[in-house]
């Protein structure tokens, strides 16, 4: 497949997905978001692939959602397109795990896409924020919800009425990512997480994902349940059984599924 504003890549086991579009610091028109569900499903659906990585450039993740194609939409057009469209969704929407890998600025949009990623990594050149409120707007694909469950309510809310940015030191305090690294070893980092995920079998990892959502879904009542069940779903896969097996032997295990 042939696109314009990300590229794709595919590294052993590791689809990576590079938002391109310099001139605007890859901000997110619907050409962009279009071709990144395109291939975040290809990935997801490809059998040779176990985790999927998302990156920028150097200076952007990205910086939100396109405001010159978005300035002169009118409250009827937003309503009957349902912009932002459910498009915009798709990376929450994967089986497989997917790591964002932000360098630069990650502001509106661009936050919201990387807080759909199952791990979050920083260069310690990131910046994050909500700004929309400068716009005269919110956000409007997942801000407000995301950020205030991963830094809560106290961050978030400042973070989304003030509009301002927070570094990556920052963000990693606030459990918004995993790691900071430095600028020049982000990609290498990325990579070298997203292997070692897609080194696991996969309906596992696939189920260790499906479980730590669900954490955000339901009580913790039913979460720990839901847990519950899904472990002993893992006994009726050869997989689980190799892995206890290698542990014993003192060898690696090698998957059957992955
Ligand atoms: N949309 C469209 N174009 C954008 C853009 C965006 N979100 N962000 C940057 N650009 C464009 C700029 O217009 C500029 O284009 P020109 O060279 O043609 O003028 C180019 O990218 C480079 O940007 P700057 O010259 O502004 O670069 P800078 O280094 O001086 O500033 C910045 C960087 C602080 C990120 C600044 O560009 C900025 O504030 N961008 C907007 C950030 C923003 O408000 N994002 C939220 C968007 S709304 C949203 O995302 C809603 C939602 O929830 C989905």
């Amino acid at each position: 497949m042939s696109y314009q504003t990300i590229k794709t890549e595919t590294l052993g086991r590791v689809g990576l997905i590079t938002l391109h579009r310099p001139e605007a610091l890859n901000a997110l028109n619907a050409q962009l978001i279009d071709e990144l569900g395109r291939a975040a499903r290809a990935f997801d659906e490809d059998d040779g692939i176990g985790c999927i990585v998302v990156t920028g450039s150097e200076k952007a993740f990205a910086a939100g959602a396109d405001i010159k194609e978005m300035k002169d939409k009118d409250y009827a057009q937003v309503k009957n397109e349902d912009f932002i469209t459910d498009d915009w969704e798709v990376l929450s929407r994967l089986r497989k795990p997917t790591v964002a890998a932000v360098a630069g600025f990650a502001l509106g949009g661009g936050c919201e896409i990387a807080m759909m990623c199952d791990i979050l990594i920083a260069a310690d050149s990131a910046k994050f924020g909500q700004p929309e409120i400068k716009l005269g707007t919110i956000p409007g694909s997942g801000g407000t919800q995301r950020l205030t469950r991963a830094v809560g309510k106290a961050k978030a809310m400042e973070l989304c009425l003030t509009g301002r940015m927070m570094d990556a030191e920052e963000a990693e305090r606030a459990g918004l990512v995993a790691k900071v690294v430095q600028a020049d070893q982000l990609l290498d980092e990325a990579m070298k997480t997203a292997e070692a995920v897609a080194g696991m079998s996969l309906p596992v990892a696939i189920t260790c994902k499906e479980a730590v959502n669900q954490a955000f879904e339901s009580t913790l009542a039913e979460g720990v349940h839901f847990e519950r069940r899904v472990f002993h779903a893992t006994f009726a896969l050869e997989d689980r059984k190799e892995g206890m097996e290698a542990f014993a032997a003192k060898r690696k295990p090698a998957w059957k599924h992955r």
